[in-house]
């Protein structure tokens, strides 16, 4: 049997084995000092003001979604095509998702459909979704929502290192999201972080963070959480990212060799020019039908390569099918991207051998 090849690895070593060994020798593990240095360095490399950690990916969604004010019945638009938590946020705060179609080629909110469904529902906030690592046309969408008074908050979970018109995504929204969950570029095991230029929405993180305590201890001045951070995923966190642009070169150099291997035979997710670096969280393959989809997938799989299908829309989730949402069409780009996209293997680690095996067996069941 030839080798498994995974989906993804955490880039993780000696150093960071070090790091968390010297701050658990150091007493402090819960969150204190090194999460602050973590969050300054994040704050630095996104060239962003500020950035607060928290627990994953997820709390920090619900955390700007409370700190822009979304209660009972405000309406949030969102993709569908999206990871169930982006939207599950939303229901926590007993508001509503107004799902909008994505780009059938780029796979993120499609510009037009975002506009109109704005005009006709009038929705509170926006929440972008950087799909795959590819940041979203953030000029249109807060153009748009100026126009309209509405609030742009982005979830970055999959996008840390990706740049738009050769910035760092991080301060193009309001707040933008990033989890460190093992999957992702860098990670903590579990792990969140917010960014933003925006003093008002930093204190505020800071304050939901942590129960809502103001400047007297065991004093709660609003509904907080407990979503702090540890300083021992900070000292795995300050590890990881002096890893963060080799990590992205690694993953952009194997991805070109992929898709020269694959030219002209199958599409990728379309990438604008506005991206000036995708973060290739996961390298998304566009197939003609299901059919020819489904064929692929079953032949790397054969072959002992992993694939994802990620993810099914939100609306058509188990659970969420049966809950309050609107939308302004029957989200078709959304639905058949789902039948027709196939994510593949672009880790750092796969080698020359690795390319070689996956590009076959595609092009063997195409
Ligand atoms: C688009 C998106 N949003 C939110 C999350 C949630 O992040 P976490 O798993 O750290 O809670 C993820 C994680 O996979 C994601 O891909």
């Amino acid at each position: 049997m030839v080798d498994l090849i995974r989906m993804g690895y955490p880039d993780l070593g000696r150093e960071e084995a070090k790091a968390v060994y010297d701050q658990i020798i150091s007493g402090w593990i819960s969150q204190g000092r090194k999460t602050i240095q973590f969050e300054e360095d994040i704050a630095s490399y996104t060239d962003s003001e500020f950035s607060v950690a928290m627990a994953n990916g997820t709390v920090t969604l619900h955390a700007m979604l409370r700190s822009i004010g979304i209660e009972k019945g405000d309406l949030v638009l969102v993709p569908s095509l999206t990871y169930i938590s982006s939207v599950n946020v939303i229901y926590l705060c007993n508001a509503i998702p107004l799902y909008c179609d994505v780009d059938p080629e780029t796979l993120l909110l499609d510009i037009s459909k975002l506009e109109k469904s704005i005009l006709k529902y009038k929705p509170k906030a926006v929440m972008s979704v950087d799909l795959k690592g590819m940041p979203c046309d953030y000029d249109s969408i807060n153009t748009i929502c100026e126009e309209s008074g509405v609030v742009h908050i982005a979830d970055s979970a999959e996008s840390l290192g990706a740049t738009y018109k050769n910035k760092k995504v991080g301060s193009q929204a309001l707040m933008h999201s990033f989890s460190l969950f093992a999957n992702k570029t860098i990670t903590t095991g579990e792990g969140g972080l917010v960014t933003t230029n925006s003093h008002f929405h930093e204190q505020n993180l800071r304050l939901l963070r942590n129960q809502a305590q103001g400047t007297k201890r065991y004093e709660h001045i609003e509904m907080g959480y407990n979503y702090r951070f540890t300083d021992i995923k900070a000292a795995l966190g300050v590890s990881q990212v002096r890893r963060l642009e080799s990590i992205l070169e690694l993953k952009g150099n194997i991805v070109s060799k992929l898709k020269s291997g694959l030219e002209n035979k199958l599409r990728f997710q379309q990438i604008p020019s506005y991206v000036t670096r995708h973060s290739y969280y996961n390298l998304t393959c566009i197939f003609d039908n299901k059919v020819q989809r489904n064929r692929v997938q079953k032949g790397l799989n054969e072959a002992n390569i992993e694939t994802r299908i990620s993810f099914p829309p939100c609306h058509l989730q188990p659970h969420h099918k049966n809950l309050q949402y609107l939308s302004l069409d029957e989200l078709p780009s959304t639905v058949n991207a789902y039948s027709t996209m196939l994510d593949i293997p672009c880790h750092q680690n796969l080698s020359d051998d690795d390319v070689e095996r996956i590009t076959k067996s595609i092009l063997d069941n195409l």
